[in-house]
């Protein structure tokens, strides 16, 4: 850690306190708005900055929040702010149920699956159509505004699902490093790993080879008490290994590397974690190959990086290997949901990835979402759903992807049609075109937002023409 840390927190603290301003409201609203069997309402929150809204029919921006809470996502969604003034756009952001403050079952919502059942994208997609059709009919000057979705990672699948679901409340989507197509049948296990390892073999195949081998010192050192004993002291661990916990431990590891590139940002940012910028450079400058057969000398190099991660503030009194350190994303909702119908098959190799073989076992991942959460997977549930690749008949959305980015392996790379777009960002990690433009921006995010850009000003178009026939189709009252 060098002596400009303190201040660099300090800046990155005093950006943060002036960030971006908004209201907070609440919405009630169906916890299940597909059966009668249960009427029970609740309160979703939405946060909304009207100060550039042209309200006489100026377009809505509207984020279908992820799994977190929605200040995490406000925060690092500047792009709609930047661009809001430019078209008189109402910024709304929208909380998805069952994170943050938006609780159906305060203190219990994740208890059991009679009431954790209710945390479904599907329901939240109704949530949003709600709160919308809402927005619509009580803010003066809404009645006709078109709806522009944005979302990020999961909230991208869910923009552009939200277009190919509520054509008639949705004009069009901007799916930012959305992974609609990570699923069973569509996308190979293995291709996840794959882009994590591109990512850190960008500056040279040394520092996932150095990665590579790790694991088998992990494996060699920890087969007995004393080398466990000698890991958790020089990896500082908050909690000393022991034999149960191995497979979980390199699954932080591994957990570790996946959110470093899924971050790889050019500036220095505080997504996941606070990191400087391009964070797996810094990482893989840290990393050496000589350290011959040493395992301890190794694995004392590995935990630079560690040490980078969790350590980037100097703050940490040690390592919790039991998070990844993110108090604002709802990990324990989103595993309830990757245990019901977000099931996104991985696997590793260990040849063309660096990561410590491990196949894809359905059956031991439906007993561990038993035990967790008494609920049986349907991995073929979202795409029965939503129709994977299949989504010609929708319309108006782009796809953007950073190709740092690992869940670039499930997104739309190739356009499906003329407003299907897919926009490629090669040197963008996850959703970076989302985030507030900066100085440091390479030129290929740059270029992405304009085309994005683009096309919301033609469907907004689009939309005034089909409102101008319709307005004029109900003058002349044919019927
Ligand atoms: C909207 O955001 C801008 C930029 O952060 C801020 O100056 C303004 O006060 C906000 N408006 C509202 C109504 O919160
Ligand atoms: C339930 O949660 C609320 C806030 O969400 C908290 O104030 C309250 O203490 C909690 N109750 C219990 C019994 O944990
Ligand atoms: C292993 O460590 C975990 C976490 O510290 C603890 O919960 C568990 O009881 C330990 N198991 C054994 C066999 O010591
Ligand atoms: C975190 O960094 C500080 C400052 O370099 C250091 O004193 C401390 O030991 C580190 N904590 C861990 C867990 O390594
Ligand atoms: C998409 O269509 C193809 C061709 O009809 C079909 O084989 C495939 O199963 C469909 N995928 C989904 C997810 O519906």
């Amino acid at each position: 850690m060098d002596m400009w840390t303190p201040l660099l927190l300090a800046l990155l603290g005093a950006s943060r306190a002036f960030g971006y301003g908004y209201e907070e409201h609440w919405f009630t609203t169906q916890v299940d708005h597909f059966s009668f069997a249960n009427n029970d309402v609740f309160k979703m929150r939405y946060l909304v900055n009207d100060s550039w809204w042209d309200g006489d029919g100026g377009p809505i921006f509207f984020y279908t929040g992820n799994e977190g809470d929605i200040e995490l996502f406000l925060e690092n969604t500047g792009a709609m702010f930047d661009i809001a003034p430019e078209f008189g756009a109402l910024v709304v952001f929208a909380e998805h149920r069952y994170y943050g403050q938006s609780q159906p079952y305060p203190n219990v919502s994740l208890s059991d699956p009679a009431r954790a059942g209710f945390l479904t994208s599907e329901q939240a997609l109704a949530d949003y159509a709600d709160l919308l059709t809402h927005l619509r009919a009580t803010l003066p000057g809404a009645q006709a505004s078109p709806v522009i979705t944005f979302g990020g990672s999961y909230g991208g699948m869910l923009a552009a699902w939200f277009r190919v679901k509520y054509p008639h409340v949705v004009q069009g989507a901007i799916a930012s490093s959305a992974p609609i197509l990570q699923f069973t049948g569509i996308t190979p296990c293995e291709a996840f790993g794959q882009v994590v390892t591109r990512t850190f073999g960008k500056e040279g195949d040394m520092c996932p080879r150095v990665i590579r081998k790790s694991w088998d010192a992990i494996d060699r050192l920890t087969a007995d008490q004393e080398g466990m004993d000698w890991l958790s002291d020089a990896w500082n661990l908050c909690s000393p290994l022991n034999s149960s916990q191995l497979t979980d431990f390199k699954q932080w590891l591994n957990d570790m590397y996946t959110n470093f590139a899924m971050i790889d940002y050019p500036y220095p940012a505080s997504f996941l974690s606070p990191l400087p910028g391009y964070p797996v450079k810094v990482a893989c400058s840290y990393l050496h190959d000589d350290h011959g057969n040493d395992d301890r000398a190794l694995l004392t190099n590995i935990y630079d990086v560690i040490n980078l991660y969790f350590n980037y503030t100097g703050a940490a009194d040690c390592v919790d290997t039991g998070s990844q350190g993110t108090s604002s994303l709802g990990d324990d909702g989103w595993d309830f949901q990757a245990c019901t119908e977000m099931v996104m098959p991985m696997c590793y190799d260990g040849v063309a990835d660096m990561f410590a073989p491990s196949p894809w076992n359905l059956a031991e991942y439906t007993a561990a979402c038993r035990a967790r959460h008494n609920v049986q997977p349907r991995p073929l549930m979202a795409p029965l759903l939503y129709g994977g690749l299949n989504i010609t008949g929708s319309s108006n959305i782009v796809f953007a992807n950073g190709l740092l980015d690992p869940w670039s392996s499930g997104g739309v790379l190739r356009s499906l049609s003329d407003s299907l777009v897919a926009v490629i960002i090669p040197n963008g990690a996850h959703h970076l075109d989302l985030r507030g433009s900066n100085p440091a921006d390479p030129p290929d995010v740059i270029e992405a937002r304009r085309v994005q850009r683009e096309f919301i000003g033609v469907w907004i178009k689009q939309y005034e023409k089909v409102k101008d026939r319709n307005a004029f189709n109900a003058a002349k009252k044919r019927w």
